[in-house]
């Protein structure tokens, strides 16, 4: 059987993952052969894709294709593509590494917004020496929108500081007894944002919560609240999130991801004073790990998880 490392990487990143798989490969499945997009392979040969958001139609053109193994923990872009072939396993990285990476930016962003830090680095480009008040992390409410595995590992960890942290989900999930406090629906999130202090998006990108965060989500907010945005750039309605920033409504902004990526240069969110912008990079995908999957899937030890998200 043949594998096929295909998407969007690029040189380097091709290289590394193909580096970190062969050596997987080698051990786990002697014989199997590792191809990239480009290369002359037989697509009647593959057996699994090994997918970084492939163009719509790639995975159509191999007939024998038996499962689609996601290099990335959400695979919205995958599931979109109409002409996937029927029956074929998708599986998505779920790594416990992965969502403590998440859980880290998600801390470093609501600490960076509590006391103010990215305010402190406008003033030092002005050379202005100024203390703003300090609050104490329990006089801080933190929404997470999603309690996945990415979401509860921020939860938690915002929780362990000291945060007052609340969670929603559209569904109503079982309680637990972790301090998170739990919300569900679209009904109950206007009382929610109106007691947000500062709004972390985790959530899966679906037909239900592309757009959620609007107009009117932004307008739910308390005066100068904050919005750290870690999920999918289709979350949000960009031009509603500019007006909320030069409104006041928002005091900042902290985006990982976007609607266009790579952010084209000439997006107002590269400029924008109250915007900080992350390359897409607030939890990686370490390739040792999701080649420790191969591994595993011939008898070694595997060092990554997956999830069956669509068959
Ligand atoms: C990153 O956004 C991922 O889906 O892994």
């Amino acid at each position: 059987m043949d594998l096929l490392l295909t998407g969007e990487l690029d040189a380097a990143e091709r290289e590394r993952w193909r580096a970190e798989l062969a050596a997987a490969l080698a051990g786990a499945l002697p014989g199997a052969r590792l191809w990239c997009d480009g290369e002359s392979f037989d697509a009647a040969a593959i057996g699994v894709a090994l997918a970084a958001n492939p163009p719509p139609g790639r995975l159509q053109r191999l007939p024998n294709l038996k499962l689609v193994h996601s290099l990335w923990a959400g695979v919205d872009r995958l599931l979109a593509d109409p002409t996937l072939p029927p029956g074929v396993p998708i599986v998505r990285m779920v790594d416990p590494a992965m969502s403590a990476a998440m859980a880290e930016t998600a801390l470093w962003a609501v600490l960076a917004l509590h006391r103010g830090f990215f305010a402190y680095a406008r003033r030092q480009r002005e050379r202005r020496w100024q203390v703003h008040a300090q609050k104490r992390a329990d006089e801080i409410t933190v929404t997470v929108l999603g309690l996945g595995q990415m979401g509860l590992a921020a939860a938690r960890r915002l929780d362990s500081v000291g945060y007052r942290v609340a969670g929603w989900t559209l569904q109503p999930r079982p309680p637990a007894d972790d301090g998170i406090v739990r919300h569900a629906g679209a009904d109950a999130l206007p009382a929610l944002l109106a007691a947000s202090d500062v709004v972390v998006n985790l959530l899966p990108l679906t037909p239900a919560t592309r757009g959620l965060i609007d107009a009117r989500f932004l307008g739910a907010l308390p005066l100068g609240a904050g919005l750290v945005n870690l999920a999918r750039g289709a979350h949000v309605v960009e031009a509603d999130l500019l007006a909320a920033l030069d409104g006041g409504r928002l005091r900042d902004a902290v985006l990982d991801v976007f609607a266009v990526e790579p952010l084209p240069a000439g997006h107002a969110f590269w400029r924008h004073p109250r915007v900080t912008v992350l390359p897409h990079a607030a939890a990686l995908t370490d390739p040792r790990r999701h080649a420790g999957l191969l591994s595993a899937a011939g008898g070694g030890a595997g060092r990554g998880q997956s999830s069956i998200v669509h068959s």
